[in-house]
């Protein structure tokens, strides 16, 4: 079967344009290696559908790639020839179909199905709407039988987790930690913001927020944290449009308040793109001092320079983070947000989970490294080093810390600044570090060096 190129898939189905837009991302998240959110954004430019519909689209792209290892296991059961036999576009019509009948109570299992055969019919000919009739009619009938136990492939389709990220989860803690941490994971994360207007109280915009008709409250641990639960459409706000607040995880909030940037300071911010920190930076510096944003790849460099330009003390550069910058070492404090393998932002990319491989780790730890190091060296004595990436993975994490302070015993592990965050909570073994079953937060790690006064 020769399934129709992208750009020719019906668009919207009859009776079913949020499902057609829905199959329209899932293949491109397989097929282009597609981000999730920026592929869902394209598709709802282009289809012309309801509010409600564009919400439904949302919920069954997130729903399908997050659920889709349980998913899988579910439709095996009823595949004849099992889902690996199945061509790879009638999979994603089973899987879109399987997460309304299994997850969404508000679908009536036959209009999940019906829609899936006729995208069926349209991809692969009579057989595969049969096919896809058969499955999913037994699947509606008998419900999901998720395996039981604590091995290790049970768990991954229980979890709707790699069996690779599994295996390295249960060594770390065991099942109780694999369960706990393949759960939330799996949870959708909240819309948690940040004030971005200068001296703009959380309170005054948590007020705001109220008025607009959401709930709202405050975070846990990051200061200016806000979360916001049912607001009516928060990016077609005013609060939003008048430039009052960005979205920004705690965890990465807390990042900023590690780096402590003082105003009149010198800072750079070296893997800087697409300038989430920078921003609070800047903000944190009061907008007085110097703020070098740099990033390796040039098409971001030239973004983070469009996104940054309300900005006056901030100065972009593209620049590879692991040549250092010339010149003596001027700055107060450098922050290396690293390229990671993101297992800490798994609640917003769940796709990154069935695209990373376990070679990944090595190579970005060895990349982390190596920025680190030509890093430091523009950190002028007694200045701040802070390393943070959104992972939760040993290498790239305490293991990667616990490394460079071996090989460069000009820095040595500082505290995080006492003030603005309760850090005890967050501390493990003299370094930060959020975790998503524990914090409810994105897991981020993050160390605080300081180099030695005497150059
Ligand atoms: C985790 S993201 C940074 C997120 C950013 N700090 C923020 O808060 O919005 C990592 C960034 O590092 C950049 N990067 C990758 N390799 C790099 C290198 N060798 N030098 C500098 N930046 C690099 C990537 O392009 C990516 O934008």
């Amino acid at each position: 079967m020769t399934p129709p190129r992208r750009e020719e898939a019906p668009r919207p189905t009859p009776g079913g344009g949020a499902r057609a837009a829905a199959l329209e991302v899932l293949a491109a998240l397989e097929d282009e290696s597609a981000f999730l959110q920026p592929a869902v954004d394209g598709t709802l430019r282009r289809a012309r559908l309801s509010r409600v519909d564009q919400g439904l689209v949302r919920e069954l792209v997130a729903g399908t790639t997050r659920w889709q290892g349980r998913l899988d296991h579910a439709l095996d059961q009823h595949a004849r020839k099992g889902m690996d036999q199945t061509p790879v576009p009638i999979r994603r019509v089973l899987r879109l179909a399987a997460y309304q009948i299994l997850f969404l109570d508000r679908v009536p299992d036959h209009a999940a199905v019906d829609a899936a055969v006729d995208q069926a019919r349209y991809l692969g000919g009579e057989p595969m709407a049969r096919l896809c009739n058969a499955i999913l009619r037994k699947l509606s009938e008998h419900g999901d039988q998720p395996p039981r136990g604590d091995e290790p492939s049970a768990l991954a389709a229980r979890l709707s987790q790699p069996r690779w990220l599994v295996l390295r989860w249960l060594a770390e803690g065991g099942p109780a930690l694999a369960a706990r941490r393949g759960a939330a994971c799996n949870r959708p994360a909240p819309l948690t913001v940040r004030p971005d207007r200068s001296r703009l109280e959380p309170e005054v915009l948590l007020t705001r927020l109220q008025a607009e008709g959401a709930t709202a409250t405050r975070g846990t641990y990051a200061p200016e944290a806000i979360h916001i639960e049912d607001h009516p459409d928060p990016f077609g706000s005013d609060s939003f449009g008048d430039g009052w607040w960005r979205v920004q995880d705690e965890a990465a909030q807390l990042v900023g308040h590690l780096v402590d940037p003082q105003p009149g300071e010198t800072v750079w911010d070296v893997c800087a793109a697409p300038g989430g920190k920078t921003r609070h930076l800047a903000r944190l510096m009061q907008g007085e001092g110097r703020l070098l944003a740099t990033d390796a790849h040039p098409g971001k460099a030239e973004r983070l320079a469009q996104t940054l330009r309300d900005l006056a003390c901030v100065r972009v550069q593209q620049h590879d983070g692991t040549v250092p910058l010339e010149g003596p070492p001027p700055f107060d404090r450098v922050l290396v947000d690293a390229p990671c393998s993101g297992f800490g932002v798994l609640r917003r990319h769940p796709e990154l989970k069935w695209r990373r491989t376990p070679e990944d780790i090595g190579r970005l730890a060895e990349l982390q490294a190596r920025i680190l190091d030509a890093a430091a060296l523009g950190v002028r004595p007694g200045g701040v080093l802070v390393y943070s990436v959104c992972t939760d993975t040993p290498e790239e994490g305490a293991r990667q810390a616990d490394a460079f302070l071996e090989r460069n015993p000009l820095f040595s592990l500082d505290d995080p600044p006492a003030g603005a965050v309760d850090w005890a909570p967050l501390m493990t073994d003299g370094y930060v570090a959020t975790r998503i079953e524990d914090h409810g937060t994105d897991a981020f790690f993050a160390a605080r060096f300081r180099r030695r006064e005497v150059p």
